[in-house]
């Protein structure tokens, strides 16, 4: 079993060694870590945790907008760790998750991957 260690930066740098096939929301629920959850299939956003540091995989998730994903969320209930990874968790790490639409709208690239625009790239 290949192993990666998880560090919980907002949780005094708490760590816990994760199987790298299984989901992180997993992983860390059956070692005591206290995680909130709804679908458990990627969908519901309820479960995203922002990285700090590390390598994950979490193509399965439908959750996260691009603006997220760029600002470090993570989906937990689908992620895979890719490598050692530190992250924040709870609503500690939700600053940057929800936006108000009105004040400030996605940009078309910002948008799910499956509605986004190509990110305008400058050419010169
Ligand atoms: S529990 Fe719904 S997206 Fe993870």
């Amino acid at each position: 079993m290949s192993t990666h260690t998880i560090t919980i930066a907002n949780r005094e740098n708490a760590t816990y060694e994760v199987d790298a096939k299984k989901p992180l929301l997993d992983s860390l629920r059956d070692q005591g870590v206290d995680l909130p959850y709804g679908c458990k299939y990627g969908g519901c956003i309820t479960c995203a945790a922002k990285l700090l540091d590390g390598d994950i995989n979490q193509k399965a998730q439908v959750a996260l907008n691009n603006r997220q994903i760029n600002d470090g969320y993570v989906i937990l209930c689908v992620a895979r760790p890719q490598s050692d990874c530190t992250f924040e968790i709870g609503v500690e790490s939700h600053d940057k998750l929800y936006r108000n639409p009105f004040f400030d709208p996605l940009k078309p690239h910002e948008l799910k991957a499956d509605i986004a625009s190509r990110a305008k790239v400058s050419s010169q």
